[in-house]
């Protein structure tokens, strides 16, 4: 028997892309691949790409330049490019890099196999369709046993929001959300494989709206109940929300589901009122306010996270500190912050932008004030008792590294059984990004 092939695949962007380049590399296993973490021994590479900003997007093609070298090493190596830059830029992909084999859109990875098979030298294959078809019913289902307790599980895709900046709901289309009974059956067979958490993932996921196991159309939350009831899994989490999705029934099972955790990501983009419509968000700062208010009111240890642009078209001094002020009003324990990128196609690309020294100040402003947020979030931990996840080895021998309910790194002296583990932890130490503790 000859040696099976080997598979490399490298992931830009979103905690979707993860989870596609999980499904992609199952596809591939069910035609005789094996992964391997080494481009240079690979038959097929594979980047799965992210086209959210600029700068994303052009680490494409400085990376397909470095890759094709590898070609004179090994003639049979063939590259293919998916993601949200596949569906894209698919022909300006292949046109510009002729050491592309395949170009495959997000919502075609269960043709992958065949388009591997089809790509020939000199003629690249291409598929950037919407096909009606579920591209997760025919992707084969995971068997192996879980490398880590946690997975994330895609439960709906695309976005009909169209914020004035944002490329998502041209890249990955518009809303679809995946039945109640087939999220039912994959996380019963991830908790089968070890899975003690899941992460529900969705460009909208708040926005869910599948078929409930009654033929209805149920919410995140009513989903986030059923999956709950699975014995073994412990944890629930689901990332990225709008805060016009928010629901009353959502909101209400923070208060209500223990084993929803405490943590939340809620974009908000900007602070005033005047850029959020130039962005097309369709709420306000205050409306925004509200809803955390809410969310604090049923349960007041929530750790909130989000997403802000600075330098967005039209954006003045006094917009930027309104943003500020939103900041100093919601208490923030991690967020991302960008400087707007044009992108191609969508509405705000048109309009004349801000100075780019302005936005990497108003950057800079942004990101200390988010970071001593932070830092203040992390140092109110110690002293506290948290409920910690034991996901891997620490660097330090005899360390074991988790997540709290709050999705903080905890690092604790701790055997290696406990590995996929819920365990007691009092937090000793804080420093920005992680936390030490010994068990209880
Ligand atoms: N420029 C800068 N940031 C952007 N984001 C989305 N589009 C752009 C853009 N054109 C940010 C938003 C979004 C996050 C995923 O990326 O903050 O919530
Ligand atoms: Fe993009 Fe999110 Fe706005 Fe949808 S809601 S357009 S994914 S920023």
């Amino acid at each position: 028997m000859s040696a099976p092939k080997k598979l490399h695949v490298k992931t830009y962007g979103c905690q979707m892309n993860v989870y596609d380049s999980e499904r992609m590399a199952e596809a591939m296993g069910a035609q005789g691949y094996v992964t391997t973490d080494r481009p240079e021994d690979a038959d097929l590479i594979l980047l799965n790409t992210c086209h959210i900003r600029e700068k994303a997007a052009e680490k494409v093609y400085s990376e397909l330049g470095r890759l094709k070298g590898l070609k004179a090493k090994n003639p049979d190596l063939k590259i293919g490019v998916a993601g949200c830059v596949a569906q894209a830029e698919g022909a300006e992909i292949v046109a510009r890099q002729p050491a592309v084999d395949l170009v495959v859109g997000p919502q075609s990875y269960h043709r992958l196999p065949d388009l591997v098979a089809r790509a020939a030298p000199g003629a690249p294959a291409l598929d950037t369709e919407f096909p009606d078809e579920d591209k997760f019913e025919h992707l084969p289902k995971a068997r192996t046993p879980a490398a880590r307790p946690t997975a994330f599980l895609t439960v709906q895709e695309g976005c009909d929001k169209f914020c004035a900046f944002c490329v998502v709901p041209y890249t990955r289309g518009a809303e679809v959300s995946r039945p109640v009974a087939r999220l039912l059956d994959e996380t019963r067979a991830l908790v089968d494989r070890g899975v003690v958490e899941v992460t529900l993932l969705g460009q909208n996921v708040n926005g869910y709206h599948g078929e409930g196991t009654d033929g209805r159309s149920w919410s995140l939350a009513d989903l986030i109940h059923t999956l709950a009831d699975i014995e073994g899994l412990e944890r629930i989490r689901y990332t990225t929300s709008h805060p016009n999705d928010m629901t009353d029934d959502l909101i209400a099972a923070h208060g209500a589901q223990p084993k929803l955790m405490p943590y939340l990501h809620l974009p908000v983009q900007a602070g005033s009122d005047r850029v959020l419509k130039a962005m097309n968000r369709k709420h306000s700062a205050e409306s925004y306010i509200e809803i955390i208010d809410r969310l604090r009111a049923v349960r007041p240890d929530l750790a909130l996270s989000g997403d802000f642009i600075v330098g967005f078209p039209g954006e003045t001094d006094a917009d930027f500190e309104e943003t500020l002020t939103l900041v100093e009003r919601v208490r923030y324990a991690q967020a991302y912050s960008f400087k707007y990128s044009a992108r191609p196609g969508t509405p705000a690309a048109e309009r004349p932008g801000v100075a780019a020294e302005v936005a990497a100040e108003r950057l800079a402003r942004l990101q200390a004030l988010l970071s001593a947020q932070q830092t203040e979030a992390q140092e109110a931990m110690v002293g506290r008792e948290v409920s910690v996840l034991f996901e891997k080895a620490g660097r330090l021998p005899g360390q074991m590294i988790g997540k709290s309910e709050h999705l903080m790194a905890v690092h604790v002296p701790a055997p290696d059984e406990i590995k996929g583990r819920i365990a007691r932890v009092r937090i000793t130490e804080a420093a920005p990004h992680s936390l030490a503790g010994n068990l209880v």
